[in-house]
């Protein structure tokens, strides 16, 4: 295994930057660990996790992006609370980040409409669902109609979905890192605050 970078005290400063960068990068990588996180969502009483895509970063506005179908457990979820956790690994690396956001729901905006028309057509599919995620149906095939999974499908056809079709716009307020060594742990977490990340080295 590769040892990861040291970072020495006066690091902390430039580590949202790199890690930012990251993410960036992970939106065009499909092999790219960090393109695959967890998101977790709560009902107030409890918590959910779920692997997402990420679909894109805005280090400007401190965006992470994911699509989800807009009956999903996550947005009723995220309709009770609007704070949602990203957790971030990479394996080779041996970086985790867990992430703290406040996360926006938009459905049949102009936010919406922008993605809908960057989705492949296979894609949209994914939304035409005739009844809500997790909905019980009688066989695996059954959710979607047969018409909409035809090889020639139209993107007319597909636009039932795409009122359905949701997107999860995050707000990053915090970052924490963790990386492991075999010459000792590293960790800290960084705060947006007065316009700037705040970093604190922790304890590992
Ligand atoms: C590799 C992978 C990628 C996934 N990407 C997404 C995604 O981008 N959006 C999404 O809503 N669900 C995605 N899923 C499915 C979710 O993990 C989850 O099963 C689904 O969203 C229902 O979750 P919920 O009922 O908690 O909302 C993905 C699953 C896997 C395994």
């Amino acid at each position: 295994m590769t040892n990861p970078i040291r970072r020495s005290v006066d690091d902390l400063g430039l580590l949202p930057a790199e890690l930012w960068c990251e993410l960036e990068q992970a939106v065009g990588k499909p092999a790219h660990p960090f393109r695959t996180p967890v998101f977790g969502t709560t009902n107030l009483f409890e918590c959910s996790i779920r692997v997402v895509v990420l679909r894109q970063v805005d280090v400007a506005k401190r965006w992470l992006v994911a699509y989800s179908d807009a009956r999903a457990q996550k947005v009723h979820q995220l309709g009770l609370c609007q704070q949602a956790h990203w957790l971030f690994y990479d394996p080779a690396r041996r970086t985790q980040l867990r992430i703290s956001s406040g996360t926006m729901v938009h459905v049949n905006d102009a936010i919406a409409a922008e993605h809908w028309q960057k989705l492949p057509l296979v894609s949209r599919r994914n939304y035409c669902a005739n009844q809500p995620p997790g909905s019980d149906i009688h066989a695996p095939g059954d959710a979607i109609a047969p018409e909409l999974k035809a090889a020639k499908v139209t993107a007319k056809q597909l636009e039932v979905g795409y009122e359905n079709f949701a997107v999860l716009v995050s707000t990053v307020d915090q970052i924490e890192w963790l990386q492991l060594s075999d010459e000792g742990h590293q960790r800290a977490v960084f705060n947006w605050t007065a316009a700037r990340w705040s970093g604190l080295w922790l304890v590992p």
